[in-house]
């Protein structure tokens, strides 16, 4: 990332970094133990019992993969349509006016501090987002929707300061199409998102300190204090997007982390993961990941995605061609169940179907391959590995990986000429590494 000079606090300390994204304002300084290379923070399921919301605002299962469907479908026709633009070479690629994915589909709260003192905020996370936003007080009940801490109180805090209109990171706000509301003709610099699934937020954008776990502190994180929420809201106190683009946590703190981060989603919702970001040392060929290129959507920083290769059941290569894979697949926290192209699924789906030919299958609605286990105690459910371009293999957990409520956790997608996403279910267990900066995705089986 190229940047101005950037000289202010290496004159206090050694152990003062200084993270910058692009521009002169959009920098925050971090402290942390010398030579620290990762943090990580908790990350938990949002409907698990610690997580945030409450039992009765547990979505069906219907309600669930709906909104799943939906985002994939959001996500995957913008990934389409930048790399259609792309390649046309239209030098005006022009990027819808939504801005993120779907919320109501995310399913995973990470846990943060912001101000000082610091107060504890759980925040949805959403790699297909960038800007970082929390509900802040005063804010009445038609503006902010309930949720289980007090709104974030900036009164309360000696490092909080509003982002002014005429900053870079203000300028740098609006440059990425986010609304910002000093066209009005204020002072403060606003922010404004709004997600694929009607969601919305408004705001101030601000600088505040941000505490990562105990003594690690990212100061000037700039994030949105949201004072205007719509949407299916629940109970959370507001999102962070590790996506690789401006303002998101990852880049704020990239000259410290180095762009990367990496999650681990628990097997059952009882556990607990992590959200980390930094590479693991020895990153590029870190023990126990297997790593695949990044694949880079043409001139924008949209989505992180990979290409599949192969994938094999039971030990046994299922019979794709590697064309039916070539539209990529976009990795996503938000999305639950896998889409694959035509081809792939179908051959996904009759291999497992084989291989559990001794448990009946049971009809449901909403995906095809469900099984019925009652009365079966001991229940065989064959390994599912993806390959991955340059021979990364990743066995998905078992079962945890593989079903979901005794679903097999995929769908088909759409034709074999499009793109594919790999949803949250098919990760779990895994740590999941994204290393923009070495252009690489890596998998750890056993992470968590
Ligand atoms: C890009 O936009 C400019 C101004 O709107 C226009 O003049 C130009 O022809 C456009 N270029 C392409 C390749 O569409
Ligand atoms: C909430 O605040 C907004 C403006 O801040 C105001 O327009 C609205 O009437 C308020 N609603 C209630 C119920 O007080
Ligand atoms: C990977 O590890 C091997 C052996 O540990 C080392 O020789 C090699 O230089 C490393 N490669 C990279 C790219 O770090
Ligand atoms: C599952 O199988 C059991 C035992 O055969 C049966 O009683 C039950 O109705 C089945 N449930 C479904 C949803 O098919
Ligand atoms: C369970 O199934 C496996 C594989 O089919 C078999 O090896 C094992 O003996 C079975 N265990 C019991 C308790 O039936």
């Amino acid at each position: 990332m190229v940047s101005p000079p950037v000289l202010l606090l290496f004159i206090l300390c050694s152990c003062y970094y200084i993270a910058h994204g692009g521009d002169d304002e959009h920098r925050s300084s971090v402290t942390l133990e010398p030579r620290r290379a990762t943090v990580s923070v908790p990350l938990v399921h949002r409907h698990g019992p610690r997580g945030p919301s409450r039992n009765s605002d547990k979505p069906s299962f219907t309600e669930r993969l709906r909104r799943s469907h939906a985002r994939a479908n959001y996500m995957m026709s913008r990934a389409s349509h930048v790399m259609v633009s792309a390649r046309e070479d239209d030098a005006n690629v022009s990027i819808p006016t939504h801005l993120g994915g779907s919320v109501d589909s995310l399913e995973y709260v990470v846990t943060v501090g912001l101000g000082t003192p610091a107060v504890p905020q759980v925040l949805l996370m959403d790699t297909g987002s960038d800007v970082s936003w929390v509900q802040c007080a005063p804010c009445n009940s038609t503006r902010c929707y309930p949720q289980n801490d007090p709104l974030l109180d900036s009164t309360k805090s000696s490092t909080y300061a509003p982002i002014a209109c005429d900053t870079g990171a203000c300028r740098k706000l609006a440059g990425d199409h986010y609304q910002n509301g000093c066209t009005g003709g204020g002072t403060q610099c606003g922010y404004a998102v709004e997600y694929g699934d009607g969601s919305k937020t408004r705001g101030v954008y601000s600088d505040e300190t941000l505490t990562l776990a105990p003594g690690v502190t990212v100061k000037d994180f700039h994030f949105g204090c949201g004072r205007d929420q719509r949407g299916d809201n629940d109970r959370y106190d507001g999102l962070v997007g590790p996506r690789f683009s401006l303002p998101s946590l990852v880049v704020q703190t990239s000259s410290v982390y180095g762009g990367a981060f990496s999650y681990c989603l628990p097997a059952r919702n009882s556990e607990a993961g992590f959200l980390s970001l930094g590479a693991p040392p020895g990153a590029a060929n870190a023990t126990g990941f297997a790593f695949t290129p990044m694949r880079r959507l043409p001139g924008v920083a949209t989505f992180y995605m990979v290409t599949l290769a192969g994938i094999s059941v039971g030990g046994e290569e299922l019979d794709v061609p590697p064309s039916a894979f070539r539209g990529g697949m976009i990795i996503d926290s938000g999305t639950v169940v896998t889409g694959l192209p035509h081809t792939a699924y179908n051959a996904l789906q009759a291999a497992f179907r084989k291989a559990m030919a001794a448990n009946p299958l049971r009809p449901n609605g909403d995906l095809d391959t469900c099984y019925n286990f009652t009365g079966y105690s001991n229940v065989t459910v064959p390994k599912v590995a993806f390959t991955f371009s340059g021979g990364a293999t990743v066995d998905l957990d078992v079962p945890s990986g593989v079903l979901l409520e005794d679903c097999l956790a995929f769908h088909e997608s759409g034709p074999d000429v499009g793109l594919g996403i790999i949803g949250n279910v098919n990760q779990r267990t895994l740590e999941v590494l994204y290393d923009a900066g070495r252009g690489k995705v890596g998998f750890r089986a056993g992470a968590c």
